[in-house]
């Protein structure tokens, strides 16, 4: 089984002004589009050919681990974003609440973590089946909270390709900007999916 690029549920110029079409394209065409070959080029004729994406994240390290989390990781991030934010949904709203003191404290800290993290990695918004309580994680280079356990709901790239061509050293702003766009019924999806398993 290959591993396909997904198909972007937006055009690349509906996150403008946040993120230019020109950086999107090669956000999107040439660095996912990248993970994505040499991914598949790493599972031909191996046991991870016919597992799922998430399934080879869990079970490869190495150079494997590296691209398919790559892959994983894109996904992720590309689905947690609209052109406009969409309102949150009502079981997002009270799981939001019943781990942060507003939805706003909850962005607060992702602002935080995301501007705090040194070099290339991801913020992630995660759901703790053990506590039943959302938290923020930070990780670097690759690696996806999901080898931990943990359900990922939405992630935010920070590795320095996916703002320099908009923003160069201004990472801040890029963040904020993702702030503004944060798909929560992606979030959603992933959390009822985490509660019916
Ligand atoms: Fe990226």
């Amino acid at each position: 089984m290959s591993i396909f690029l997904p198909e972007l549920k937006y055009g690349l110029d509906k996150l403008e002004p946040f993120l230019s079409q020109r950086a999107l394209d090669f956000h999107y065409g040439k660095h996912f589009v990248n993970y994505i070959n040499a991914a598949n080029a790493l599972i031909k004729d191996t046991e991870f050919d016919n597992m799922s994406l998430r399934a080879i994240v869990k079970n490869s390290d190495g150079a494997l681990f590296n691209n398919a989390a790559q892959v994983l990781n894109h996904e992720i991030f590309f689905n947690s974003m609209a052109p406009q934010e969409t309102a949150m949904p009502e079981s997002v709203r009270d799981l939001v609440l019943g781990s942060f003191n507003s939805a706003e404290e909850l962005k607060e800290q992702i602002f935080k973590s995301a501007t705090a993290h040194f070099g290339s990695g991801w913020t992630w918004l995660v759901y703790d089946a053990a506590t039943g309580k959302l938290e923020i994680r930070n990780t670097g280079n690759a690696a996806n909270p999901i080898t931990e356990g943990l359900v990922v709901l939405l992630g935010l790239d920070l590795w320095e390709h996916s703002y320099y061509l908009d923003y160069q050293n201004r990472r801040a702003d890029y963040v904020k900007g993702f702030l503004e766009h944060i798909d929560w019924s992606y979030a959603e999806r992933h959390y009822v999916r985490a509660l019916t398993r």
